[in-house]
């Protein structure tokens, strides 16, 4: 298994679903662990339960607070190896419906939200000429899907921030790499119905739908060594869903 004893590490969004996860198989990889959330409280309780060192408030639409907390975590550890820009929002409207509040959250939290992440943490890694970050894309930015227009579009453009900055920082030492999940079980999908489950799950060749732990064992990998020659991708988590 990935080792990153020693490794100071940031989940965004690291309350629930694949956030969660990814903090918990960081932690069991021996990395010291900071995750977020909107709401001090639930930060503090998800940090406690999943054995990470805080839990922190941040609303990833807000560039300055996710500057500083970035900037404090780094000063408080002495540095910052791994940061997972995974807060991310979706809702689902057709073209005719779609209203200019929903295409002003999804992109500000989606696009604007992983940008100010990945500035600010190649800010802190730049230093030490060393660092790994991994956001959160999806197959649908890859792949499109009715009726998923606006959260479609910011996935895309997640997985081009990966790209770019990959190409910026790879003389500077840092990785940056992208997950596209399929379905997965969190309270992302939760509103999905029971048919459109099983639909999904039929058409994926492994059969089933994906866990929150699928996607935080492929984050664990991409951050770690083993992946030490492995940056601007995008790595599809989705069991065949997309083949
Ligand atoms: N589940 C899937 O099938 C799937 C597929 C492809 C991609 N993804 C992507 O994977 C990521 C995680 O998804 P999930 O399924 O784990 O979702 P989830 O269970 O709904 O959790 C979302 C997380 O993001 C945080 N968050 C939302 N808006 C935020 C904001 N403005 N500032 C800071 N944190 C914010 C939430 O924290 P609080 O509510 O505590 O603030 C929560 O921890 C997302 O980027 C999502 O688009 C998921």
């Amino acid at each position: 298994m990935t080792d990153l004893s020693g490794r100071v590490a940031l989940v965004t969004g690291g309350t629930r679903g694949i956030g969660l996860a990814t903090v918990r198989a960081l932690v069991d990889a021996g990395a010291t662990v900071v995750l977020t959330g909107r709401d001090e409280a639930r930060a503090k309780e998800a940090a406690s339960a999943a054995g990470a060192a805080a839990g922190l408030a941040l609303d990833v639409t807000d560039a300055k607070a996710v500057s500083s907390l970035v900037r404090g975590v780094a000063k408080e550890h002495g540095k910052l190896d791994v940061v997972v820009a995974n807060a991310g929002i979706m809702e689902d409207a057709l073209l005719g419906m779609i209203r200019e509040e929903l295409v002003d959250t999804t992109l500000s939290t989606n696009v604007a939200g992983t940008l100010h992440t990945v500035q600010a943490a190649a800010r802190a890694m730049m230093r030490k000429k060393t660092g790994s970050i991994v956001v959160l894309a999806s197959i649908v930015g890859e792949y499109g899907s009715a009726g998923q227009t606006v959260y479609a579009a910011s996935k895309a453009a997640v997985a081009n921030i990966a790209r770019s900055a990959a190409k910026e920082l790879g003389r500077s030492g840092i990785r940056v790499n992208a997950v596209a999940p399929g379905v997965i079980e969190t309270d992302l999908t939760a509103g999905l119905s029971e048919d459109a489950k099983a639909e999904n799950a039929g058409k994926t060749p492994l059969g089933r739908l994906g866990r929150a732990e699928d996607v935080a064992n492929a984050i664990r990998f991409l951050v770690g060594d083993e992946a030490s020659f492995i940056t601007g991708q995008v790595l599809g988590v989705d069991g065949g869903l997309v083949l």
